[in-house]
């Protein structure tokens, strides 16, 4: 319910109240470059926001058939926040790339990302339907909140502030990212809540599929990284490949390390810590 009560506190800005006339003609003034790279980590995220919210419903399923009021009532700001990302990005795409960015654009989807979002993600949260076990849950949780929104949501975001914030450009995008940022806190502090609960009432079976799920995903979420980047011989803003695989690996080790101690708090513990944690 204290996450609820920051939902209701922070989740609530409209998508259609930023203003992105600015980063329209911060656009018109890219290399043909910068637009093709911009484009593709929106795309990208849009595509991201889309599948996150089409598959949390099963979560949601398994959480209101335990009789988990509380927890429901947290994740329909959950879905409602997800729902407003989707809307916010396409937004964007509508206002701001030009008119050669704005036809089919699955192209920009590598093979490593297709796997994660098209196969890996559903199939984690769609398991639920059938066999929601705790086992399923904590792979489920882990998959969406722990690597989706935990590593690879935030090295987009890391992505972002240096394509954008150190050159001073898109205002409306980075004012868009903040709020996006403060959302996915909360996702990731009810994820890190979840899992712990889920540990501590169903022990060492539990925690197991913790980690095997972590070590499964650790590879097709570096190489999805790694792969957007091998596209290009010199990388636009000057980003460098480096920075962001250590920042990815720095988010997953953040991540395990966070589970591994929430293993010996208690629950109370957990939340407290997670929750000051949130943006
Ligand atoms: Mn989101
Ligand atoms: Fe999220």
């Amino acid at each position: 319910m204290k996450l609820w009560e920051k939902g209701k506190k922070y989740g609530i800005w409209n998508p259609n109240d930023f203003d992105f006339s600015q980063d329209a003609e911060d656009f018109k003034n890219l290399s043909d470059l910068e637009k093709e790279y911009l484009v593709r980590n929106v795309t990208v995220f849009q595509a991201g926001e889309e599948a996150v919210t089409l598959d949390l419903l099963p979560l949601i399923m398994t959480v209101a058939k335990e009789g988990r009021l509380e927890e429901e009532i947290y994740l329909t700001s959950f879905l409602w926040e997800e729902a407003k990302h989707v809307d916010g990005f396409n937004r964007y795409i509508t206002e701001v790339f030009g008119d050669e960015f704005k036809g089919d654009l699955h192209h920009f989807m590598v093979d490593s990302y297709k796997e994660i979002f098209y196969e890996l993600l559903p199939a984690a949260l769609n398991r639920l339907t059938e066999d929601p076990s705790p086992v399923n849950m904590a792979r489920a949780s882990v998959t969406y909140n722990m690597i989706i929104e935990g590593v690879l949501a935030e090295t987009g975001y890391f992505s972002f502030h240096k394509m954008l914030e150190v050159n001073q450009i898109m205002p409306g995008m980075m004012k868009f990212v903040g709020k996006l940022k403060q959302d996915e806190s909360r996702h990731i502090a009810y994820g890190i809540y979840l899992i712990s609960r889920l540990v501590s009432e169903h022990g060492d079976e539990v925690w197991e599929a913790v980690q095997d799920q972590m070590n499964m995903l650790l590879g097709p979420t570096m190489k999805l990284i790694q792969e957007g980047y091998d596209l290009y011989e010199v990388l636009p803003f000057n980003l460098k490949i480096e920075e962001f695989n250590e920042y990815a690996m720095g988010q997953f080790q953040k991540r395990m390390a966070r589970l591994e101690k929430a293993r010996n708090q208690s629950l109370k513990e957990v939340m407290d810590v997670a929750l000051s944690e949130v943006l």
